[in-house]
């Protein structure tokens, strides 16, 4: 034998070798499509920090989602985005809510597709905090019920899975105990367990106009040093009973994603958020990179990691580049 004994190499050699030898496949089905639905008709408003998406009224996310079902995405992550705001956030549970509205619409039109609702106080109270402010703190069992409350609003409306975002502890069984009190035992809960305080959020709070007109979100978000406590964030929520855990963001955390789903076993999201998409476009656009090919790279780098389900702004792009 001559040296190097050992070339794993041989199995580079052709693009079916390659294949065959592949651990991850990125497929159309992994991707969960976010979207922003506004109030009015006929809207169809650009995020600067985010080309290519836009927040859409109910009638015209209608037509998006035709495409989208017909590359084959298995679902769409909503949340609304209003003027009506107040410091309890009462419109997250107005029957007749932005959010309502679109899951009616999308539920009549494509009763397949899973349609999952954010469950926040954040785009609706006037403040912008994930929960009821007292003194300048964000008050944790407060705001429980109003949870709750939003996340059977949106069940009632026809919603598959709600998905609390605002990291208040014990929301997941509040938020359970809620749903099947109302008879929803069959919705499930995507929580997003483990949420980091990340400086990557910053073109989602343009697009759902929430940002926390004061302090940060630091008292209830995770300290993005930490990966253990991230598994105690899940596990409390798996025993609360949560479906699907989350971690948030993506890119910066795919070692988080590994140890979830090592240590659990069960089906987890990651979140490719706004930060993360608006990196890649700003590079796509200078000519800096090639979008396609680093767009693919990352969600099979999120998929490599671990994630089942990858939430994503690039999904319908990647799902018609995945279907050639
Ligand atoms: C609301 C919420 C946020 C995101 C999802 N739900 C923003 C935040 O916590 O400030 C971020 C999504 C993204 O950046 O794409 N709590």
């Amino acid at each position: 034998m001559t040296y190097p004994y050992h070339r794993p190499r041989r199995l580079r050699r052709l693009e079916n070798l390659r294949r065959l030898v592949r651990e991850t496949e990125l497929a159309v089905k992994d991707l969960l499509w976010p979207l922003f639905v506004v109030e009015g008709e006929r809207v169809r408003q650009p995020v600067e920090s985010m080309p290519g998406v836009f927040r859409y009224s109910v009638d015209q996310l209608l037509g998006e989602l035709e495409e989208a079902v017909e590359l084959g995405l298995p679902g769409v992550l909503l949340f609304g985005v209003t003027d009506r705001k107040d410091p309890q956030g009462s419109e997250a549970w107005n029957r007749e809510g932005v959010v309502p509205r679109a899951i009616r619409a999308i539920k009549a039109r494509f009763p397949e597709l899973v349609v999952a609702a954010d469950v926040c106080l954040c785009p609706y109270t006037d403040h912008g905090h994930c929960g009821v402010v007292e003194e300048g703190r964000v008050l944790n069992d407060p705001t429980l019920p109003l949870l709750a409350r939003a996340a059977v609003t949106y069940a009632e409306a026809g919603a598959d899975l709600v998905a609390p975002s605002d990291m208040m502890d014990g929301r997941v069984r509040a938020i359970r105990e809620a749903l099947d009190a109302a008879g929803f035992q069959e919705v499930g809960i995507m929580a997003y367990s483990a949420k980091y305080a990340s400086a990557f959020y910053g073109p989602f709070r343009e697009a759902a106009e929430s940002a926390p007109r004061f302090g940060d979100r630091r008292s209830y978000q995770m300290d993005p040093a930490n990966a253990a406590e991230a598994l105690w964030e899940v596990e409390l929520d798996l025993e609360e009973g949560a479906d699907i855990v989350m971690v948030k963001p993506a890119l910066a955390y795919l070692d988080v994603i590994r140890q979830v789903k090592d240590a659990f076993g069960r089906p987890v999201a990651a979140y490719n958020v706004s930060g993360e998409y608006a990196m890649i476009k700003a590079a796509a656009k200078l000519g800096w990179l090639d979008e396609k090919a680093v767009v693919l790279e990352v969600l099979t780098a999120i998929k490599r990691a671990g994630a089942d389900i990858i939430i994503t702004y690039f999904a319908k792009e990647a799902a018609r580049w995945l279907r050639r």
